[in-house]
């Protein structure tokens, strides 16, 4: 038998130093070397450590879906877990399906009118706040928005005396520190250098708040129809023991950073590519005013199946900006992957960043175009080239929520303001544990006073 072929470098790797040089800039690496053209697996370098960056669709699609043998692991788990614990989104295969099963009810579509409901009112209350010729910080603004929705469908009866924004500032750190961390060698770990100790500091503090949050719900002893109530309830629903406070908070940790971080970026993306495109964001406009008619009231449930065009505008920024631009996985087993034999213990890389710009899938994929995702568009991608939300199962669990928050959001924003570049402000990707637009700055204008 053919011995199986050796898996190629990729691009631009150096002696010793491999592709750190490289991986500085992250993007062009993936987008500028020739990555987006290659087919199957190419290996990375940084110093001594290697892993295989998974480059073809196809190939990730089965990546994922075999998640027993592709299981979470790798540099970017591996730091994850550091805070997250075996929360939903790090744990192994073994205990994986058993959470989910836990869970899934809170994420059933009969949910989803409520959940509109609570998020319009987050919305709104921040929104409403803006006024004439502000200039926002864009990104605390959205995360604000929704920390605050994950907390009024998670968590509703979040005690008083807990601050969201000093939790947003603690999950900041934390997201932060896991990229940071992820190239880190593990001697330097506990060392007081490169933001640790803030790092564990922040880790400690946040891990507290949520079990007094978890205390407050174990004393009320009420049943709130919300994630938390379902989780604390899930052991004695299937006959064992109650959830131990550890496991629950790595899940309230889980979902809190889940359903802030990332929908927040997507949505802060799609107004920074509004500011570039204004043919599309009059199109948006027109599509608001035309659906939102009753005045003074933002978006709501029942408009959003008339909210496509402002839903294929969030489609298309998550295709070009996938907020989990990169994440990892390791092999439990030996296994075969594209033509090669991959190791037990061997870290794999997939990314969405990678897979959505690939020429082959989207014609011009450098071009911001929501037209894409038309109906009737001749040239809408397969279903293994878009995939920002994962895909087997471990994807996403709040796909369906994240989407229709960004919609709202942006329906609600686009009806009564247009967001405007400040002179002089440059918006750079920062690719890091998520990949979000550095330095969004934009200034408001009514659309009523126009
Ligand atoms: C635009 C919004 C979102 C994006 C782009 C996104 C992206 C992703 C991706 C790529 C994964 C899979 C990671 C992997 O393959 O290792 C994932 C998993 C997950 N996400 Fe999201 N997410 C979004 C919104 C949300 C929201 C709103 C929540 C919670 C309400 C959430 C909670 C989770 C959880 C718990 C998992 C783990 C699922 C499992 O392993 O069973 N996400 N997300």
């Amino acid at each position: 038998m053919a011995p199986a072929p050796t898996v190629p470098d990729a691009p631009g790797a150096l002696p010793l130093m491999g592709h750190a040089p490289r991986l500085r800039d992250p993007l062009g690496f993936l987008t500028r070397t020739g990555l987006v053209r290659h087919e199957g697996l190419a290996r990375l370098r940084v110093g001594p450590f290697s892993a295989l960056l998974v480059c073809d669709p196809d190939l990730t699609h089965r990546m994922l879906v075999e998640d027993r043998t592709f299981d979470k692991g790798g540099p970017h788990y591996d730091r994850a877990r550091e805070w997250l614990g075996n929360g939903l989104v790090s744990c192994p295969h073994g205990v994986h399906r058993r959470q989910r099963r836990a869970v899934q009810p809170a994420f059933h579509a009969d949910r989803m009118p409520a959940y509109a409901r609570a998020m319009a009112e987050q919305i709104s209350s921040i929104t409403d706040r803006w006024h004439e010729g502000q200039v926002l910080d864009v990104l605390p603004q959205l995360k604000a928005i929704t920390a605050r929705a994950a907390i009024a469908t998670m968590f509703a009866d979040m005690p008083r005396n807990v601050s969201v924004p000093a939790l947003i500032h603690e999950f900041d750190l934390l997201v932060a520190g896991v990229y940071r961390r992820m190239w880190m060698p593990a001697p330097l770990d506990r060392l007081p250098v490169l933001g640790n100790g803030r790092y564990y500091q922040a880790r400690d503090r946040v891990r507290r708040t949520i079990g007094r949050i978890i205390d407050t719900y174990r004393t009320r002893g009420t049943d709130n129809g919300d994630l938390l109530s379902l989780l604390l309830a899930s052991g004695s629903a299937e006959g064992g023991r109650a959830v131990p406070d550890e496991e629950v908070i790595d899940q309230v940790m889980t979902f809190f950073v889940g359903g802030t971080e990332p929908p927040a970026v997507a949505l802060s993306w799609a107004l920074h590519l509004l500011t570039q495109h204004p043919k599309v964001e009059e199109r948006l406009h027109a599509e608001v005013d035309s659906v939102l008619t009753d005045a003074g009231t933002g978006a709501s449930f029942a408009d959003l199946p008339r909210l496509r065009f402002t839903e294929q505008v969030i489609t298309e920024a998550l295709r070009l900006y996938p907020p989990l631009w990169m994440v990892t996985r390791t092999t439990t087993t030996d296994t075969e992957l594209g033509g090669h034999h991959v190791k037990q213990g061997t870290v794999l890389v997939y990314s969405p960043y990678l897979i959505h710009h690939r020429p082959g899938l989207y014609p011009d994929p450098e071009l911001f175009d929501p037209d894409r995702w038309g109906d009737d568009s001749p040239t809408k991608p397969r279903k293994e080239a878009f995939i920002p939300f994962g895909a087997g199962a471990r994807k996403c669990i709040g796909d369906t929520f994240g989407i229709a928050e960004a919609t709202l959001a942006l329906a609600t924003i686009a009806r009564s303001w247009r967001l405007e570049p400040v002179p002089g402000r440059n918006v750079r990707p920062s690719a890091l544990s998520v990949l979000s637009p550095g330095g969004l700055t934009l200034k408001v204008r009514s659309r009523k006073l126009r």
